[in-house]
C-alpha cells in the first residue's frame, strides 16, 4: 500500500469511525460466554416454558413481540421497557404478552454471563425456539443487536386489521421489507387468536352495509357469530386467526384465507388483491415454505438494528441502564 493509501485509510478511520459499526452475524455469542452456550441456555428456558405450560401457547406470544418490537423503533427491544407511557402501554400493544418469559431468560443468561446478551437478540432467538417447539423449521437468527433506551407509547403506529394491502405493502417498504416478505410474515398468523372486538364489523356491519363481508366463507360466518355474538357487555371472546391449525407453525393459515376463512381483514384480503394473491398461492404449494418463513423472520430482524455503541445490554429487560428512565416519558 503507498504511503498516501495508507494515510487515506487511517484518516478515514479516524474521522468515522464513530459511525463505522459492526453487523448483525448468525453465532454473535459463540465463545463470548466461556464454554456457556448463549443460544442452548435461551433454548433451555424457552423449552422449559413450553413443556411446563407457563405460558399458553408461546410461540404466538413472541411472534407477535418480535413484530411489534421491530416496526416501533426497530429490534431494540423497547417494547420490553415497563413505564407508565412506555410502549407497552399502547393500545395496539395492550393484548401482547410473553414478558415473563423473556425476563426468566435474561435471567438465565445474566446468572452465566453478566451484561453480555442483549434484549433485542432474546427476543430473535426465543422466537425462533418456539417456532420451532411449534412444528416450524428451525432458521439460524442473526445475533449482535444493542438494547435501545427510549420506548414511547406515541411511537406506536401499528397497521391495523382493517389496513388495505396496498398501504400494508407501504408500510413494510418503509422497514425495507418488501411485499413477499410481507406475506410471509403475515404467515405468523398461524399460530394466536384474535379479539372479536377486532373483526366484528366484519361479521354484523362491514363497511356500514349491515350484514357481513361477502368474502367471508358461510362456515366462518356462522363460526364467528357463535363465538362473537353481536352484543357481549363483558366479554371480548377469541378466535384462532388460523382456523385449522391455530397452535402450530405451519403454512395452513394460507390454505384456509384461500378458502374465505381469513379471521381479520387483512389476512383475508392478502389473499384476494392482485397484489398479493400470487405469492398466497405459491405459499400453498411452496416446498420451501418454512425455509421461506424462517428468511422472511430473519428479515424481519434486521429492521432499524442499534449495533455497538448505539444502544447498550440492558441489565434487566424492563429498564435501561444509562439514563434515568422515568415512566417512558423524558428520553
Ligand atoms: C399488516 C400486518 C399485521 C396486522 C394488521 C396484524 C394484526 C393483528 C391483530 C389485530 C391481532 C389480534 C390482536 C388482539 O386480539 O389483541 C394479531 C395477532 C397476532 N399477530 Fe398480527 N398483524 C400483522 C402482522 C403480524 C406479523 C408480521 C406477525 C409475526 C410475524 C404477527 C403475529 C401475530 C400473532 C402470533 C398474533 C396472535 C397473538 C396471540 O395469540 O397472543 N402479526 N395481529
Amino acid at each position: 500500500m503507498s504511503k498516501a493509501l495508507a494515510l487515506v485509510v487511517v484518516l478515514f478511520f479516524v474521522l468515522f469511525c464513530g459511525k463505522c459499526y459492526g453487523e448483525l452475524r448468525v453465532g454473535f455469542y459463540k465463545g463470548k460466554c466461556g464454554l456457556t452456550n448463549v443460544e442452548g441456555v435461551v433454548q433451555n428456558v424457552v423449552e422449559t416454558w413450553h413443556f411446563e405450560n407457563k405460558e399458553k401457547d408461546i410461540a404466538a406470544a413472541l411472534l407477535r413481540m418480535q413484530f411489534h418490537d421491530c416496526f416501533v423503533k426497530g429490534c431494540d427491544a423497547s417494547i420490553l421497557l415497563d413505564g407508565l407511557t412506555s410502549e407497552k402501554k399502547a393500545v395496539p400493544n395492550s393484548s401482547v404478552r410473553g414478558y415473563g418469559l423473556i425476563d426468566a431468560i435474561k435471567e438465565a443468561l445474566e446468572a452465566e454471563c453478566q451484561g453480555l446478551v442483549s434484549c433485542a437478540d432474546i427476543i430473535s432467538m426465543a422466537t425462533r425456539d418456539a417456532v420451532v417447539l411449534a412444528g416450524g423449521k428451525w432458521y439460524d437468527v442473526e445475533t449482535g443487536r444493542r438494547d435501545g433506551d427510549v420506548s414511547l407509547a406515541s411511537n406506536v403506529n401499528l397497521p391495523s386489521a382493517t389496513i388495505s394491502v396496498s398501504d400494508s405493502i407501504k408500510v413494510f417498504a418503509s422497514k425495507n421489507l418488501t411485499q413477499y416478505d410481507m406475506v410471509y410474515l403475515l404467515g405468523g398468523h398461524t399460530v394466536g387468536v384474535a379479539r372479536c372486538s377486532l373483526f366484528k364489523d366484519r361479521i354484523y356491519n362491514f363497511n356500514k352495509t349491515g350484514g357481513p363481508d361477502p368474502s367471508m366463507s358461510p362456515w366462518l360466518l356462522a363460526e364467528l357469530k357463535d363465538k362473537c355474538p353481536r352484543i357481549s357487555l363483558i366479554f371480548d371472546n377469541t378466535y384462532p386467526l388460523d382456523v385449522k391449525t391455530p397452535s402450530l407453525v405451519d403454512n395452513s393459515y394460507f390454505q384456509e384465507i384461500k378458502k374465505g376463512n381469513g379471521v381479520l381483514q387483512i389476512d383475508q384480503q392478502i389473499a384476494l388483491d392482485e397484489l398479493t394473491k400470487n405469492i398466497v398461492d405459491d405459499t400453498v404449494n411452496d416446498p420451501d415454505f418454512y425455509t421461506k418463513f424462517g428468511e422472511a423472520m430473519v428479515k424481519l430482524g434486521r429492521v432499524e438494528v442499534l449495533i455497538d455503541e448505539q444502544g447498550e445490554v440492558r441489565k434487566s429487560c424492563r429498564v435501561v441502564n444509562k439514563k434515568p428512565f422515568i415512566f417512558g416519558g423524558i428520553n
